[in-house]
């Protein structure tokens, strides 16, 4: 056996503490090499014993896990942190990613859980250190890659929801629309290739498509892409779908992917719109991406295709650390707890959009995206706009950048490593 891993144990209760302990006792790749009972303990003890692997209770008195996270990575920059945490809820999700944390163990957890995630983040350390998604590190954290010397290729993020009517368009027009305003270079695709509605929720008139491409694809490049893309008001770039259903066909899987391709060398961010029904090009495209965004609603019926998705995306091996759930269309008073969804589906959720028939609705047949809309106050943009800036953290954050490598690739790290069965 070569090097153990350094694990450092920070929660307030005595008993949880040791409890851990024992679950890592007989781990022969395993070294408990500290604990401490409060994050300024936590801080001085990582300081003291340079742990690669920091176990890190969120609610503690004084500093809590969050703001201790942060500080620790200043300190021990190739630390790994995995939250441990009673609660499911995305807000403490979205602060323990944003302050660094690589993974997340809803408690009570077993010793399996505990071992493979520890593995888990130490496989995956990135070579650079880890660095907090704000706060003072923030300045490493560029809008583009390219200065800080990381990969200059763009994310791709993909949108999908096994049940139709989820709002995956809605979520993924209003996301690229949001990252386009920040001052990204954005290119949103329509992947529904048969009945792709992205240009008319924008308000488009129906132009130049994929297909147009497709008979140029012996020599294509960035300029004959460009040359097929619809502009945006907001700077955002369209690749409109087919204009006719029977078209979706030419657009096989090698054009597809050769498209894909060359559009991450052009844009911040390629965000691709999936149609439900899984077909070829849809799983290449969620494949090929840097993240998945899985849109959820709070009834039976979604929750379960999205079940049979996990099922089937473990069938064909896609890496579920990139899957990111969200939950749209939620009511406070029905539909299943968003707690519920997360302990269910074995997963947190990272955002909730809210319910808002006649925003959404109004917004999508005028053909203005709701985020650009009269109704800027509301819940609904909010959460999106709150969606977008997290996204885009996630995305661009320089340690996850260095981990990413190929999203082709078999990444089996992250901070979502949740697993099913
Ligand atoms: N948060 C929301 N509140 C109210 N209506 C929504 C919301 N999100 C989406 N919708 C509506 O749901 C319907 C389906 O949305 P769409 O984005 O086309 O779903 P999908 O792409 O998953 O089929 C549309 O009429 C859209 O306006
Ligand atoms: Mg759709």
């Amino acid at each position: 056996m070569t090097d153990k891993i350094r694990v450092l144990i920070v929660d307030d209760l005595p008993e949880t503490r040791e409890n851990v302990r024992k679950l890592l006792q007989f781990e022969l790749d395993v070294e408990v090499v500290g604990q401490a009972g409060n994050g300024s303990q936590a801080i001085e003890a990582a300081r003291q014993h340079q742990p690669d692997v920091i176990l890190m209770d969120i609610n503690m008195p004084g500093v809590d896990g969050i703001s201790a996270s942060e500080t620790v990575l200043k300190v021990v920059p190739m630390a790994q942190i995995i939250i441990m945490s009673v609660q499911s809820e995305a807000d403490y999700i979205r602060k323990a990613m944003l302050a660094g944390a690589r993974d997340f163990l809803m408690k009570p957890f077993s010793g399996d859980e505990l071992t493979a995630a520890i593995r888990r983040v130490y496989d995956s350390r990135p070579q650079i250190a880890a660095v907090p998604a704000n706060g003072s590190a923030q300045n490493n954290d560029s809008r583009s890659s390219e200065d800080s010397g990381g990969d200059t290729q763009g994310k791709i993020i993909s949108f999908y929801s096994p049940k139709g009517g989820c709002g995956c368009t809605t979520v993924a027009t209003n996301v690229a629309v949001g990252l386009a305003l920040k001052g990204h270079k954005v290119v949103l695709v329509d992947a529904s290739f048969q009945f792709g509605d992205i240009a008319v929720m924008l308000g488009q008139r129906p132009g130049t498509t994929i297909v147009d491409l497709v008979d140029r694809m012996d020599d294509i490049d960035a300029e004959m892409i460009n040359s097929v893309l619809v502009s945006h008001d907001t700077g955002l770039e369209v690749l409109q779908a087919p204009p006719r259903p029977e078209m979706a066909e030419m657009v096989t899987l090698d054009y597809f992917e050769m498209i894909l391709k060359q559009l991450s060398n052009m844009f911040d961010f390629v965000v691709v719109d999936t149609p439900s029904a899984l077909g070829d090009p849809c799983i290449m495209a969620l494949e090929m991406s840097h993240r998945v965004v899985l849109i959820a609603q709070q009834n039976l019926a979604a929750l379960a295709n999205i079940r049979r998705f996990f099922e089937l995306m473990r069938q064909i091996g896609l890496d579920f650390q990139k899957i990111l759930l969200i939950v749209n269309r939620t009511h406070d008073r029905f539909g299943i707890s968003i707690q519920d969804i997360g302990d269910a589906m074995k997963r947190p959720v990272l955002a909730t959009l809210p319910s808002d028939e006649f925003g959404v609705t109004q917004a999508a047949d005028q053909g203005i995206p709701v985020v650009i809309g009269s109704k800027r106050n509301s819940k609904i943009v909010q959460a999106l706009n709150q969606l977008t800036t997290d996204l885009e953290q996630i995305l661009l954050k320089k340690e996850r950048t260095e981990a990413d490598g190929d999203s082709s690739s078999n990444e089996r790290k992250g901070f979502f490593g949740r697993m099913f069965g």
